[in-house]
């Protein structure tokens, strides 16, 4: 089993930090403070991409005066009602307008690391039959949480960087994506146009020129990326559902959802977990993204306990949890890498109507065995 890998890191500066005195006292900051940030490697033309999918997707949104909404959606995110910030279609083309573009980015810049580990390619090389090149062709995304649409406009964008590193190096092609949405909320429309969005070429000015107008392309052709959306609530799903949802899936992302999720329920949690494993063929990646420092609270005889968000996940996916019944039995998750503390910063030189922000985040990569 390959051992995970840690990343360097090495102290940062500027970094927006709450004060000691401000933290809620559960929250530990994990040592890690600054790092080197590697995302930048992405050519900031193809992130520009990446706004204008959003600006353009939400532009009558943008256009209008968004404050208002915004500011009713954070005071129903700050009061943890999921609920209402979900609640409304005018709430949720505001959210993804104003939180989903950036956690795009930084999405882009981890899963564009880990290409390699993630087989996104496929081998130009001649030898299977054509049964099977079909099969190699297709790579399957389980979006878990994954409504709002950032996960939807990250592998656009690295569609997108893909085929361009196929044209300039003539490695091997992207294989072509069908990303699967779950989420309680109902962000149907969301996923649509975004997708709608990614598959058409941008709009681009009258007076441009020639060559611009020629080299104008969608980040992926409309074979190339197919969405679904499904409203589900990931806990009580059947199991039927879960299990349509992630069979053949190659990938399975859960981005700032799984800590949401244990606070729901710990207990359902671990249960939707070991469902996910059962669905998952051996080789299927699962990526999960969250805040540094997430951690849930378990009472155990009677006392609170607080448990990180890491350490309950890899409790579930890598430990024996026969309770010592079962030794022989083979673990059925890997680790194949983790970064307590990531952080992602936006480029200045990219533009966007309205402000957006850096992120951090923590992250675990497994391989189902
Ligand atoms: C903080 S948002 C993250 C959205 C997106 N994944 C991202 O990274 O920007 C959490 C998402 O998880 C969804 N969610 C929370 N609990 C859920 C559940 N039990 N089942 C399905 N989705 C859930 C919410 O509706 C919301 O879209």
């Amino acid at each position: 089993m390959p051992a995970p890998q840690k990343s360097r890191v090495i102290g940062i500066k500027n970094a927006k930090q709450k004060s000691a005195k401000q933290r809620p006292a559960k929250e530990q900051q994990p040592k890690i403070i600054e790092e080197k940030s590697l995302e930048t490697r992405i050519p900031p033309e193809t992130q520009q991409l990446i706004l204008n999918l959003y600006r353009n997707s939400f532009a009558e949104r943008l256009d209008s005066d968004i404050q208002p909404l915004l500011q009713e959606v954070k005071g129903h995110l700050f009061d943890r009602n999921f609920k209402d910030a979900f609640g409304k279609e005018d709430y949720l083309e505001a959210y993804a307008a104003r939180w989903s573009p950036s956690r795009a980015l930084g999405y882009l810049g981890v899963l564009w690391r880990m290409r390699e580990s993630l087989d996104l390619v496929q081998d130009s090389e001649g030898g299977a039959d054509e049964a099977e090149q079909d099969l190699q062709k297709s790579y399957k995304i389980a979006c878990l949480g994954g409504g709002a649409g950032a996960e939807i406009g990250t592998l656009g964008g690295l569609h997108r960087l893909l085929s361009d590193e196929h044209k300039e190096s003539r490695t091997g092609s992207p294989k072509d994506l069908e990303v699967v949405a779950v989420d309680s909320a109902a962000w149907g429309n969301v996923v649509n146009q975004l997708t709608q969005h990614i598959t058409t070429p941008p709009p681009v000015s009258k007076y441009a020129s020639a060559a611009v107008k020629a080299a104008n392309r969608p980040l992926a052709e409309p074979t190339a990326f197919k969405t679904t959306f499904h409203q589900y609530d990931l806990l009580t799903v059947d199991s039927e559902s879960l299990a349509a949802v992630l069979q053949d899936a190659n990938l399975v992302t859960l981005m700032f959802t799984l800590n949401e999720l244990y606070s729901a329920s710990i207990s359902l949690t671990q249960q939707f977990l070991i469902r996910m494993t059962e669905s998952l063929a051996p080789g299927a990646m699962l990526l999960v993204i969250d805040s540094p420092g997430s951690y849930s609270t378990v009472t155990l005889n009677g006392a609170d306990k607080n448990y990180p968000m890491q350490w309950l996940l890899d409790h579930t996916l890598l430990a024996d949890t026969s309770g010592g019944k079962a030794k022989e039995e083979e673990p059925l998750w890997e680790k194949v890498q983790e970064d307590d503390s990531r952080w992602f910063r936006l480029d200045d030189r990219l533009e966007y109507p309205i402000e957006l922000e850096n992120m951090r985040m923590q992250l675990h990569l497994y391989r189902r065995i």
